[in-house]
């Protein structure tokens, strides 16, 4: 079993911005980064905000709640306040679908 499961539709997440999705019960940002697809934990390693309120510029996720920065591909924190790293998803698409490997 490989794990993907289709979250959302390529038209949904617009080039440079993002969305959130749940699958599997778990939150999910999808970001936009000229048409290449990531895709991180809803949920900023600082205080747990979601991270799908916040905005996506040059590579990297900025949590609009105290400023913390993430880099997409990796989910490295970039910026205090945040130390630890958000967990990455391995993205595919099928067609117009976004797949999101969710492990297990
Ligand atoms: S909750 Fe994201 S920076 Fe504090």
């Amino acid at each position: 079993m490989s794990g993907f499961v289709t979250v959302a539709r390529l038209d949904e997440v617009p080039v440079n911005g993002l969305k959130g999705v749940v699958a599997d019960g778990r939150g999910i940002v999808l970001i936009n980064r000229e048409g290449e697809i990531f895709a991180l934990e809803d949920r900023c390693s600082h205080e747990e905000f979601p991270l799908s309120s916040g905005d996506v510029t040059d590579g990297e996720i900025t949590c609009v709640l105290h400023g913390a920065r993430f880099d997409i591909a990796t989910g490295v924190p970039l910026a205090l306040p945040a130390v630890l790293p958000v967990q990455t998803y391995e993205v595919r698409l099928e067609g117009d679908d976004i797949q999101v490997r969710l492990g297990g």
